[in-house]
């Protein structure tokens, strides 16, 4: 713990304690802030506050560095698997040789849906958005699965967490098929976490389906990426739900949905189509300066982040996946070409560089995901499926945590004081 914070209001001074964590910025605990001088703080968006205490990520988005439970992403990205991430997130260290075959064959174990569930997709319309079917399905295994919804049994937290996990994939490779047209994929237990995605996703019953290993490794790849980043607006939005007792399949469909809008999980998708529409090196000055015209709500999708004021990371990562997808599928696409030069004329344009904006991961993803096969629409979709991993390892911390409380932030009120009604004909 550092020095006390000195806070004075209304001519009246106090002292808030300064927490300190293994690394990061210090925190001021104003917990009794409101109780001993009646005013609330103000930040809108959270820029300053510190929602809880967390060992599982850490980012210092000066640096851009990421860590999961002190392991830099880069290093994960290039020696580990999703399922070693998702032990690593979930139970709190890598696995040994014998904790991995034990995790994973539990995970595996799992994949397979309630066959009840299967008919819930005839529901939705074949145009509904993937994500729809996503955030209505999610929370309709909350329907499925009562033995796994008490949160206050630790054994029936960790089943609901491992059946999360291992069916998401499941779950999101019927949304596309549904979108498709085409029969449900049952899993194949015998392939990996992602192998087993693939094919669900791209085979069909009439045909054998060869995993490609090339793709498998990108896209575990692209999934380890996206497990878990700290106390983002999704991840906050499922501990928020999570605080008030909700069952564990509804908080993270409350997740999905909040994942869902382009601010988010959705700028993967935005910045496609906004890279196919620029089409050509040639259009790019054009576009940079719409993103910097003040009366344009034009923004370059795939550029800036809340926490990241340098290079995300992930970014680099996706970088160089791109170019391995692109040398394995021997394909050449114009529209990473346009990626590249955006990046550049970017980072060299003085109004980039004084706001300290940079690709983030979802500036490279969607054109891998495109070579890969996947449509936009599934983009945010594979992005759920990739943070579930995270969405659960931190709803498992909050609820293990003996101060946890429901959450309830408060308001600065502007609205009108206290009037009396005035009856229809008088007003
Ligand atoms: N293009 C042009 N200008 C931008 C961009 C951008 N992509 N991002 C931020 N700015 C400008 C803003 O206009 C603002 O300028 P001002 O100070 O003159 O008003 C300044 O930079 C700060 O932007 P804010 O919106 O205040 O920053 P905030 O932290 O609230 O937003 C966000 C972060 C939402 C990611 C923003 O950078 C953005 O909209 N980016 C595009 C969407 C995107 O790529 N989202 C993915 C985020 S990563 C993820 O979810 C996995």
């Amino acid at each position: 713990m550092g020095d006390n914070a000195k806070f004075s209001i209304n001519g009246d001074n106090f002292e808030y304690p300064v927490l300190t964590g293994t690394v990061g910025p210090d925190v001021v605990d104003i917990r009794k802030l409101y109780a001993q001088t009646g005013a609330f703080t103000y930040d809108p968006g959270f820029t300053s506050t510190a929602s809880c205490e967390s060992e599982l990520t850490f980012i210092d988005g000066g640096e851009g560095v990421l860590l999961h439970r002190g392991y830099p992403i880069e290093q994960l990205a290039e020696n580990s698997s999703f399922m070693e991430v998702a032990h690593l997130l979930l139970r709190g260290e890598l696995p040994t040789e014998d904790e991995f075959a034990e995790f994973t064959n539990t995970i595996t174990l799992h994949t397979m849906v309630h066959e009840q569930l299967r008919g819930f997709y005839q529901g939705f319309r074949r145009d509904a958005h993937p994500m729809a079917i996503m955030c209505g399905v999610v929370g309709a295994l909350s329907a499925f699965y009562h033995d796994s919804t008490d949160i206050n049994d630790p054994a029936q937290r960790r089943i609901a967490s491992h059946r999360l996990v291992a069916k998401m994939p499941t779950i999101a490779a019927m949304a596309y098929k549904y979108s498709i047209g085409q029969p449900f994929v049952y899993p194949d237990n015998k392939l990996s976490y992602t192998g087993n995605f693939l094919r669900m996703t791209f085979g069909v019953p009439a045909e054998e389906y060869v995993v490609n290993p090339a793709i498998e490794k990108a896209m575990d790849r692209i999934f380890i990426l996206h497990a878990d980043h700290e106390q983002n607006a999704s991840t906050s939005t499922v501990r928020l739900a999570g605080s008030s007792g909700a069952n564990p399949f509804a908080c993270i469909a409350a997740g999905i949905a909040c994942l869902w809008g382009p601010a988010h999980g959705g700028a993967n998708e935005a910045a496609l189509n906004m890279l196919k529409e620029i089409g050509h090196p040639d259009r790019i000055p054009e576009y940079i300066a719409r993103a910097k015209d003040k009366d344009d709500p034009f923004r370059l999708m795939g550029f800036g982040h809340r926490v990241y004021k340098n290079y995300d990371p992930r970014a680099s990562v996706m970088q160089e996946t791109v170019r391995e997808v692109f040398e394995t599928l021997k394909v050449k696409d114009p529209v990473f070409e346009v990626a590249l030069q955006l990046e550049e004329m970017a980072l060299n344009d003085p109004y980039f560089i004084e706001k300290k904006l940079f690709p983030n991961v979802d500036f490279y993803s969607g054109i891998i995901l495109s070579a890969i096969g996947f449509p936009t629409s599934m983009f945010t979709v594979l992005f759920a499926l990739a943070r579930t991993v995270g969405w659960v390892a931190q709803w498992n911390e909050m609820i293990s945590d003996p101060g946890q409380r429901i959450g309830r932030p408060r308001q600065l009120y502007t609205g009108p004081t206290k009037r009396d009604y005035v009856q229809i004909d008088k007003r």
